[in-house]
């Protein structure tokens, strides 16, 4: 198994609740997150692209950092760990993303990756006036592949001309070509039918969220459609971990944070999710207060949950969050990850370097 940590760039990360941790995203948290996820030997980093949250007292995702730049920065303060930064196609123009991407590809030495979304709250974009009106949500994933065509053109020949239904480009220059020419990884987190087959076509990764039944139809459908196209296809699966020393103690901090729901921003998201008729999101991947499933227990269950996943499943990485991403990261780092690796749950183990 791969993996990685979903990094805090939006406040209060993936719990809507004022009883869990409360902080702003700031360059200095993510810095000393993913230091520390390159310490213990992990494989990736990724922070999410935001442009709107959903209010209320705790005003969840109200506030966020730029994906591109955040990742910049932490690629010239990291050595060995990949670096992911997410984009959204309908905010940036394909030749401007694929420039972006090969100079931090550049200052990461070939470290770097992107997550392409495809975009579900049609809020974070109407704001800026970038919403082409509510069919865009099944043609979205259309859209990215074309905008995904024009990056990879690029990436491959340092210059392209293309006359596409979105994009026009005529002998446009991108140079210099990405460190690892035509190859950055991209990941996408498509889950309905046709972001599946958006995934498995032109991407390297696929993450999912959902219940242990969804992750594991989600898992095996992206290696069926995978196996049809003569295509691979990692699937990774997010998680939110709450541990504790016992498996009582865990769900008792995990009951405390569903009682102190900030029931005006969760309405907030149920608004906004529920304008995506054409995705998963609504039933999958956003059911409750905790934006990412959570894995709540004792290290030792834990582990067993995450062997479960590698014996019986498709699911072929992980990626964390936390409530506290300082304090459940040594956590995570001190008694969970020396349980992983004792059990052989993981592929390779990056040369760890003492802190
Ligand atoms: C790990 C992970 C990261 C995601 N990152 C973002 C993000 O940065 N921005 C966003 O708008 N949606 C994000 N999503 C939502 C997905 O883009 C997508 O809408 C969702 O997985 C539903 O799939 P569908 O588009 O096929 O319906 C993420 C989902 C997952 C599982």
């Amino acid at each position: 198994m791969d993996f990685g940590i979903f990094l805090p760039i939006a406040n209060n990360g993936w719990i809507i609740s004022k009883n869990s941790p409360q902080y702003m995203p700031t360059f200095e948290l993510n810095k000393e997150v993913t230091i520390k996820a390159e310490n213990m030997g992990l494989d990736f980093v990724l922070s999410m692209v935001k442009f709107r949250g959903y209010g209320g007292e705790t005003e969840h995702w109200d506030y966020a950092m730029d994906s591109f730049n955040m990742m910049a920065g932490l690629a010239a303060v990291t050595e060995r760990i990949g670096i992911f930064a997410t984009v959204q196609p309908l905010t940036l123009h394909p030749a401007m993303a694929a420039r972006m991407a090969a100079t931090i590809d550049d200052i990461s030495n070939g470290r770097f990756g992107m997550n392409v979304v495809a975009g579900w709250n049609k809020y974070e974009y109407s704001q800026m006036g970038l919403w082409p009106g509510d069919e865009f949500y099944n043609d979205r994933y259309n859209y990215a592949e074309e905008w995904l065509t024009v990056v990879k053109g690029l990436w491959d020949n340092g210059r392209l001309t293309h006359k596409g239904k979105y994009f026009d480009l005529d002998d446009c220059l991108c140079q210099p070509a990405p460190v690892n020419k035509s190859n950055p990884p991209i990941v996408c987190a498509g889950m309905s039918e046709k972001g599946l087959r958006f995934t498995v076509k032109h991407c390297n990764v696929n993450f999912v969220a959902g219940d242990l039944e969804q992750i594991t139809s989600v898992s095996a459908k992206g290696k069926q459609i995978a196996a049809e196209m003569g295509k691979e296809i990692k699937t990774y699966a997010l998680y939110t971990l709450i541990a504790a020393d016992t498996d009582e103690e865990a769900q008792s901090i995990y009951q405390h944070f569903i009682d102190g729901t900030d029931q005006d921003s969760f309405s907030g998201l149920q608004t906004a999710r529920s304008n995506d008729k054409a995705g998963s999101t609504t039933e999958k991947l956003l059911g409750d207060i905790y934006l990412a499933p959570t894995l709540t227990g004792a290290p030792e269950t834990i582990v067993d949950f995450i062997e479960h996943l590698s014996t019986n499943t498709e699911v072929d990485g992980l990626l964390f969050a936390f409530p506290d991403f300082i304090k459940d990261t040594d956590y995570f780092e001190e008694k969970i990850l020396p349980l992983i690796e004792a059990r052989g749950l993981r592929n390779k183990v990056i040369q760890k370097i003492e802190a």
